[in-house]
């Protein structure tokens, strides 16, 4: 059993990505060669564009850092609005300057680049409400591979929310092994709809059924909204 974590609490959302983008940028300036797991979704948006708005000042460069894609629906063309890929280049690499990126197409090719960086430093993720992370769903154990698999119902639900269309029920995530051996984890969770999962997975037992629960075995900072904790 490993201990309970708490979180750091922020007013709001806006809060959130605040002190979220302090964490970041004391990463990059300590290590301006940072390889990133980054997540899309909702959760870390505000916090992307609060980087992008210190680049812009010139506070922060992250021209020499690598940002690494953290999952990807199955049989999508390029183009498609729903690409994962390109949520990420649009709200993170484009905007803060990245000109390293890490594409995941498959567990070989994923896996040879994630040794050829020398491993992750640091992975920004959301919070499924099912507890997943990246598309890591229950049940995930903590070496469970990079791999394509099916989407839960629950999935294709949350989803299907971001582009008010049905998403494909397959993807390609990450393995649990390649989030866990990141160097530092950062966990971005706002809302009230995900108080309880936050609650499983820093109080309740590890257990794949909330694959999140795992993160209390590395380095994890957790940054919360109030809605999401109290
Ligand atoms: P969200 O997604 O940030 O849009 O809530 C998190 C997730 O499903 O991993």
């Amino acid at each position: 059993m490993v201990g309970e974590v708490t979180p750091t609490i922020q007013a709001d959302a806006e809060q959130l990505a605040q002190a979220a983008a302090d964490f970041i940028t004391a990463q990059v300036r300590a290590n301006p060669h940072l390889s990133i797991l980054v997540a899309t979704g909702n959760t870390p948006m505000p916090t992307y564009a609060e980087l992008a708005r210190r680049v812009e000042a010139g506070d922060v460069d992250f021209s020499r850092a690598t940002a690494v894609q953290l999952d990807e629906y199955l049989g999508i063309e390029d183009d498609d609005p729903r690409s994962l890929w390109n949520w990420m280049r649009r709200s993170f690499v484009e905007p803060l300057g990245l000109t390293r990126t890490v594409r995941l197409h498959s567990p070989g090719q994923f896996g040879a680049a994630i040794r050829d960086l020398g491993g992750l430093d640091l992975a920004i993720l959301g919070l499924g409400p099912n507890g997943h992370l990246g598309f890591n769903e229950p049940p995930s154990p903590p070496d469970a591979p990079t791999r394509t698999l099916a989407l839960t119902p629950a999935s294709l639900e949350s989803n299907r929310a971001y582009w008010g269309v049905a998403v494909p029920a397959g993807a390609i995530t990450a393995g649990m092994d390649v989030i866990l051996a990141a160097r530092q984890t950062l966990l971005l969770v706002s809302g009230a709809h995900k108080r309880g999962v936050l609650h499983a997975a820093l109080r309740g037992p590890e257990t794949p059924e909330v694959p999140a629960s795992f993160l209390r075995r590395t380095a994890l900072t957790v940054i919360a909204d109030e809605a999401a904790w109290t």
